[in-house]
């Protein structure tokens, strides 16, 4: 797929586009796109923003600016699924994210200040996406939080094929969270390991996992701990 983000701190991104599973996804042929709406602003001396209009605190993205930024990418060509981030939007989860994975050809738009010219929702964006019901200062970690969860979920971004199948949330473990994991060494400071994982009896094993699972799915709909 085809991953664009457009935001005023494409440097931002750096740390994030090292991470393993992008670097994997972009060797597999998936693309992630960085554009700055300042490379492409139709105004002077790279203004963005603007005072809003009827007073208030902060400054406002311009609806001409996220344009020209559209316009610019992509001109009269078919347009990706262009998706705003916002602290009002749909709630990101693992069927979202599923939903995401499957387009072609998906834009994240960042926003600073106090958010888009209300225009930018009603005839630039498809969809409005939040991460959680807090406000932080801009979309750039949003961005980054479904760029990572739609790029692991691509065919070959995780070293091992199976890992994003069965984990949390996902279908395969019915919408539960993941089983519990433990490592070397079997006892540590008297903590022990669960016998039956180290008795090699992979069918006793696997009832086990999702027996820990159903446990865990119980706790989080009790509030969790
Ligand atoms: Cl997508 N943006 C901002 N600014 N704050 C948020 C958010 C998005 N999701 C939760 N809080």
């Amino acid at each position: 797929m085809k991953l664009d983000i457009f935001t005023l701190f494409p440097e931002a991104f750096e740390w994030f586009r090292s991470q393993r599973s992008v670097v994997n996804a972009i060797a597999e042929g998936n693309e992630l796109r960085l554009f700055n709406y300042r490379d492409t602003t139709p105004l002077s001396a790279g203004q963005v923003d603007d005072a809003p209009y009827g007073g208030g605190a902060g400054m406002v993205l311009r609806v001409d600016v996220v344009d020209a930024a559209l316009q610019a990418a992509y001109g009269d060509r078919e347009r990706p699924r262009i998706v705003l981030l916002t602290p009002t939007g749909r709630l990101l989860d693992d069927e979202l994210a599923d939903e995401l994975t499957r387009e072609p050809h998906v834009a994240l738009l960042c926003g600073r200040y106090e958010g888009f010219d209300e225009r930018v929702h009603r005839y630039l964006a498809d969809d409005e996406v939040s991460i959680g019901r807090y406000v932080l200062a801009g979309g750039e970690l949003p961005a980054m939080v479904v760029a990572d969860v739609v790029m692991r979920k691509l065919p070959g971004a995780l070293g091992h094929a199976e890992s994003a199948v069965e984990e949390s949330f996902s279908r395969v473990l019915e919408g539960m969270p993941e089983y519990p994991h433990y490592t070397r060494p079997p006892v540590y400071r008297g903590w022990g390991v669960p016998d039956v994982l180290l008795s090699g009896d992979h069918e006793k094993v696997r009832r086990w996992r999702l027996e820990q699972s159903r446990l865990r799915a119980e706790e989080f709909e009790k509030g969790g701990k």
